[in-house]
């Protein structure tokens, strides 16, 4: 393994099956941009610098291929006259001169670092170019490459195919390794002379052997360099890389019940010995720590989830949700932006937010931080061993002392100190006989309505 290695991504493309206001590699996998996969792939195969070729309204994309650790070069590929025209837009990059190039498409965002390093290989070993392949039942649309005595002698289009040729199917993904001392002169022959009058990259191969040059072929599972076209397509592909994702966690140590309802995201981090149930959805940003317990139908973002912590059924835990280790947060409990601290326990109905509870609290059922005034957002701190009463209502910015206790049904709005209990509710009343009377009006004014018929 050594040398400098180019990247040139192809992300020019119109999207139009898209459909869609943004460019197609922006859409998300895992909830990642496509092109944020293919960049991460490329960073573990040795490429040192990226050259991606955009075409119109390229922020967003070199943006989000920037947001790993390689250097982004972004060149502008003006008109669509084909893959290898495409590639020639990084005609300066390649100039720059490099021992390999790689080409790889923005909307394959599945593709691993193997076979890329395998295909870097082959050209290290003498070829001039390794083309990645894959074998398919259905190889319609898709080059094929055309191997001789172990050789790649040729990739051919669809459109330029014999019906002999189109038998075949090892297709090409893509995905190629080419010398970077020839490339430019190489691609530089490729001409349009074919059935779409494209400057197809795939020529490439004929080109180089022509010169005497050899190529070799470099076979993936079809499911890792698939491309995404349309919304259906990114939906499978987001299937694929879910299953992925899950079996990866389950082989390290995670228990999942159902497994394929589970859905994480790019970045869901989860340690061994952690039990997720049925139906959970990770959004990014989620840590969960060992021993932890995810009870179905939670939904979970932006969150940290300590050892031992607990949460759900039916929780969800937004972003800035940060559960110390044996938290427990049960059902139709909705945390924002809040410290849990350990062992304290918001079992049901409860909403927290901008808050920080102390170790030990418990927070009774149907408590809410009122943190909003529509405009502004203020804070809760609920010392450790607090118990805050059922139903109460926390006015931020609210303090409540350690030990301290609600009473049940109070809108708290002044600091309660430590170990003191506040009742900030209406002394009931009990007024003898007086119930009986209402409700005997009550049963003459509904007699009165059903004399009137139905209404
Ligand atoms: C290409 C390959 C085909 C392969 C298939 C795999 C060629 C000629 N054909 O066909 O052998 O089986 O991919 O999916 O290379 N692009 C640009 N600028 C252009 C043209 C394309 O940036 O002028 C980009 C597209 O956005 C896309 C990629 O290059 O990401 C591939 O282009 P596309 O037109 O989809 O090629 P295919 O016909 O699918
Ligand atoms: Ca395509």
């Amino acid at each position: 393994m050594s040398g400098r290695v180019l990247a040139v991504v192809l992300a020019a493309g119109e999207s139009t099956r898209m459909k869609s206001a943004k460019s197609k590699v922006l859409h998300t996998v895992g909830n990642l941009p496509m092109i944020s996969h293919v960049i991460a792939a490329l960073e573990k195969t040795g490429v040192t610098d990226v050259a991606l070729v955009v075409g119109r309204d390229a922020g967003p994309v070199i943006a989000a291929a920037a947001s790993g650790r390689l250097a982004v070069t972004a060149f502008e590929q003006k008109e669509r006259l084909g893959t290898g025209h495409a590639v020639l837009a990084a005609r300066e990059a390649i100039a720059r001169g490099y021992d390999q190039i790689i080409v790889a498409y923005g909307d394959a965002p599945l593709i691993e670092p193997e076979p890329l390093s395998e295909a870097l290989e082959k050209v290290r070993a003498g070829f001039d170019a390794a083309v990645i392949g894959f074998e398919t039942e259905k190889p319609t649309g898709y080059g094929r490459l055309l191997v001789r005595d172990g050789e790649l002698v040729a990739i051919r289009e669809e459109k330029d195919a014999t019906p002999e040729e189109r038998r075949v199917t090892f297709c090409n993904s893509g995905l190629m390794a080419i010398d970077g001392v020839k490339a430019l002169s190489l691609l530089g022959k490729i001409t349009n002379n074919n059935a779409k009058g494209e400057y197809y990259l795939t020529d490439i191969i004929e080109v180089l052997r022509a010169e005497g040059g050899k190529a070799a072929t470099v076979e993936a599972p079809a499911d890792t360099v698939a491309g995404c076209n349309n919304r259906a397509e990114l939906a499978e592909l987001e299937a694929i890389w879910q299953r992925r994702r899950r079996h990866e966690l389950m082989v390290s140590g995670v228990t999942m019940i159902a497994p394929e309802t589970v859905f994480l995201s790019f970045d869901t981090t989860i340690a061994r010995d952690v039990t997720i149930e049925p139906n959970v959805v990770f959004g990014p940003g989620v840590t969960v720590e060992s021993g932890a317990v995810i009870h179905a139908f939670s939904h979970v973002e932006g969150a940290h989830i300590a050892g031992g912590a607990n949460v759900g059924p039916f929780a969800r835990l937004r972003p800035g949700a940060n559960l110390r280790a044996n938290a427990k947060v049960g059902n139709f409990v909705e945390i924002k932006k809040a410290e849990i601290g350990e062992g304290a326990k918001v079992s049901h109905l409860t909403y927290i937010g901008d808050a920080t509870v102390g170790r030990d609290a418990n927070i009774g059922a149907g408590t809410v931080t009122c943190n909003y005034d529509g405009f502004n957002k203020f804070d809760t701190v609920i010392g450790a061993n607090a118990f805050i009463g059922s139903n109460t209502l926390l006015v931020a910015p609210v303090t409540i002392g350690e030990g301290a206790l609600t009473a049940t049904g109070s809108v708290i709005t002044e600091d309660v100190p430590d170990h003191a209990a506040a009742f900030g509710r209406a002394r009931q009343v009990n007024k003898e006989g007086y119930g009986a009377k209402i409700m005997a009006r009550n049963k003459a004014i509904k007699e009165a309505g059903k004399a009137k018929g139905p209404r």
